[in-house]
């Protein structure tokens, strides 16, 4: 058991009460003369810290199991991620932004970690061509929330509605329910590759996860969440539709990443640098 704080008993301002703590733990009885409160009721200090105590205690138990629960949806998806051998090391530091334009971004993505303000978050919508590092930074900014003991998940948006199905079957250890709060509640979401739900094929399928994404977003109002996509403004905004598009990102600062596709950069160099 940790140890008591200082409980001032030798104060003129708490008076004394003639009982005595008739608690009883493990079989004993507590005993310890008890004070007056400014009730006039009778308390014993002793049991009074204990129970502070273990309410911190069991909010910390609380707090900490929601983290681990967060932390292995985390690995969940990202085990699960085609990208993701490479995408698991990004960090700020190992983003070499090969223009003023990604510089720019790579500073913005930085700020948007260190301006964090719980009381009044904001979001980012990231655009810009395949391979200019959108989901390496915003892995990055992950992994410096989770440093700041700030809850974060990335999530790629196939691999999210992938999960969703699976929270359907009925051994899933998981409840949509669970999943939707979870990612309804964390500090900074990822949704990484929005709109590409629009890729799919079957019809039906994508309305359904077009009303999930409604859904999400609009649950996580007053949270900051980081979007990015292949996609241009006007292609998200045809997809989605105008009105629900504006809605969604309204909170939303713009960011342009454009330049070449890192993935093939090693190709423009000509055959024998190849290490992609
Ligand atoms: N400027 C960069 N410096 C270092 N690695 C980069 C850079 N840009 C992209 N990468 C790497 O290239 C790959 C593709 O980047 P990614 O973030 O997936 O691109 P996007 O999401 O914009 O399509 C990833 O493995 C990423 O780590
Ligand atoms: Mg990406
Ligand atoms: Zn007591």
């Amino acid at each position: 058991m940790s140890q008591l704080t200082t409980y001032s008993t030798n104060t003129t301002s708490v008076p004394v009460s003639d009982k005595r703590c008739e608690n009883k733990t493990d079989g004993y009885y507590c005993n310890r003369k008890m004070f007056i409160d400014e009730h006039g009721q009778p308390f014993c200090w002793y049991c009074k810290e204990i129970s502070v105590q273990d309410q911190q205690l069991a909010n910390e138990t609380k707090f900490n199991h929601k983290k681990k629960q967060i932390q292995s949806l985390y690995e969940s998806f990202s085990e699960n991620s085609l990208i993701n051998e490479k995408l698991k090391k990004a960090t700020f530091t190992n983003y070499l932004p090969p223009n003023q334009e990604l510089k720019a971004a790579k500073d913005r993505y930085i700020d948007f970690v260190r301006e964090y303000d719980a009381d009044n978050p904001i979001s980012l919508l990231v655009i810009g061509n395949y391979g200019t590092g959108k989901s390496h930074l915003a892995v990055a900014a992950t992994k410096e929330f989770m440093k700041m003991g700030k809850t974060a998940l990335f999530i790629q948006v196939n691999k999210l509605f992938t999960k969703i199905k699976s929270t359907w079957h009925k051994n899933s250890d998981l409840t949509e329910g669970k999943l939707m709060d979870i990612i309804s509640s964390v500090d900074l979401l990822v949704i990484d590759d929005f709109g590409a739900e629009f890729t799919e094929k079957d019809k039906s399928e994508v309305t359904w996860k077009v009303t999930k994404m409604n859904e999400i977003i609009d649950s996580r109002a007053g949270r900051a969440t980081i979007f990015t996509t292949n996609f241009t403004i006007g292609e998200l905004s045809s997809m989605y539709g105008e009105r629900d598009f504006s809605r969604m990102v309204q909170d939303a600062e713009f960011v342009e990443m454009y330049g070449a596709n890192y993935r093939l950069r090693n190709f423009s160099k000509g055959k024998g640098e190849q290490d992609v």
